[in-house]
């Protein structure tokens, strides 16, 4: 029996309306937009101010677009693993909230939080429930209301992140294309440099926490950046050196989008040009698990049956990895 692959058959996104400039963020904290667009590369990020809606309703919308693209039925959709770190509630799963929204009755779901590599764990994990040939429509989404986890206070912070939903159906194929191969890896000592401090059960919300500022992002970014721009090249090269793939065979690079200057030196040590690699930063900013699927969704049209991928991702965990991915349309 031949193999089965999973391959990618769709992606869709939604973006909030409202942005955020460097100059409104240079209004509330010391900084500018000169700092911002040479330190990270963003000029704005767009951020969801609808009070009364969460991290669901972005991703709802970006499957219910993913859904009609696809000509998909709610109720032929089997798995729907969402990746977030800005879930609706602690639970349920922000992939059962979507589910009902959007009326998928007839499978499960659940969420992965992998930091910024979530939608990368989640692609990888959704791959195997189809290879498997449990799973026949898949669809990973990722979705992230960073803005309810922002310090609008903290200068070092609050310039990166972004909201923003995307989802990709998956589905399986005797053809060689999809996700050809994946290399994951965390290291939880990495989690001093990048954590929340309060709001789960080692330091449950109390009226001090909320005080202190607990409930916000705690980076120290230099420590990040370096592991980021280390981690993220070794495994690009070791995925690439397990597959025989030579730089000329990667039509793209679609990496993890947290800081330009990161993305630059990481491209740059592989040797890939800037015309290959997916940047859309300095729209969007770090939208987490958002990113990759924003990339694939902002190229597909650029995008030919047979291109080779590579989406690399570094995030809180810390977490890293790469896929290959043959795109099938
Ligand atoms: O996606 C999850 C993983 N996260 C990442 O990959 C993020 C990795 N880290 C980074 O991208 C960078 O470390 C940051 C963008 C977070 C910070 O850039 P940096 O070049 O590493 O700056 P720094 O933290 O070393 O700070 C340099 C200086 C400091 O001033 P002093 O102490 O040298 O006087 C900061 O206070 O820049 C100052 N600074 C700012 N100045 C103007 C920090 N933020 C700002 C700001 N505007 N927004």
């Amino acid at each position: 029996m031949s193999k089965i692959h999973a391959i990618i058959t769709g992606v869709e996104a939604f973006i909030p309306e409202y942005i955020l400039t460097n100059e409104e963020l240079s209004r509330m904290v010391d900084t500018s937009d000169e700092w911002i667009m040479t330190r990270i590369g963003i000029k704005e990020r767009h951020i969801l101010k609808d009070k009364d809606k969460a991290s669901s309703d972005m991703g709802a919308k970006a499957v219910e677009r993913l859904l009609e693209k696809t000509n998909t039925k709610p109720e032929e959709v089997d798995f729907l693993l969402c990746a977030t770190v800005t879930p609706d509630m602690q639970f349920p799963a922000t992939a059962n909230i979507i589910a009902d929204k959007v009326g998928i009755k007839n499978g499960f779901g659940y969420d992965i939080n992998a930091g910024c590599s979530g939608f990368l764990f989640a692609l990888a994990s959704a791959s195997k429930w189809v290879e498997t040939g449990t799973c026949k429509k898949v669809i990973v989404v990722g979705t992230e209301k960073m803005s309810t986890i922002v310090n609008y206070e903290d200068r070092a912070v609050c310039p990166i992140f972004g909201d923003a939903a995307a989802a990709i159906m998956l589905e399986p194929s005797t053809e060689p294309y999809g996700v050809m191969d994946c290399l994951l890896r965390s290291d939880g000592m990495g989690r001093k440099h990048l954590h929340q401090k309060a709001g789960g059960s080692l330091k449950p919300p109390t009226h001090e926490t909320i005080d202190a500022k607990e409930h916000y992002i705690y980076q120290e970014g230099p420590a990040v950046y370096k592991h980021a721009v280390i981690d993220m090249y070794e495994i690009t090269k070791e995925l690439c050196q397990k597959n025989n793939l030579k730089t000329e065979d990667i039509n793209w690079v679609v990496p993890h989008q947290a800081n330009k200057r990161i993305i630059d030196s990481v491209t740059q040590r592989l040797g890939v040009p800037p015309e290959r690699v997916m940047i859309n930063i300095q729209k969007y900013g770090n939208t987490t698990a958002a990113t990759l699927p924003l990339c694939l969704w902002e190229w597909e049209k650029q995008l030919k049956k047979g291109d080779n991928l590579i989406l690399t991702t570094f995030g809180a965990g810390f977490t890293w990895g790469a896929i290959w991915v043959k795109w099938a349309y």
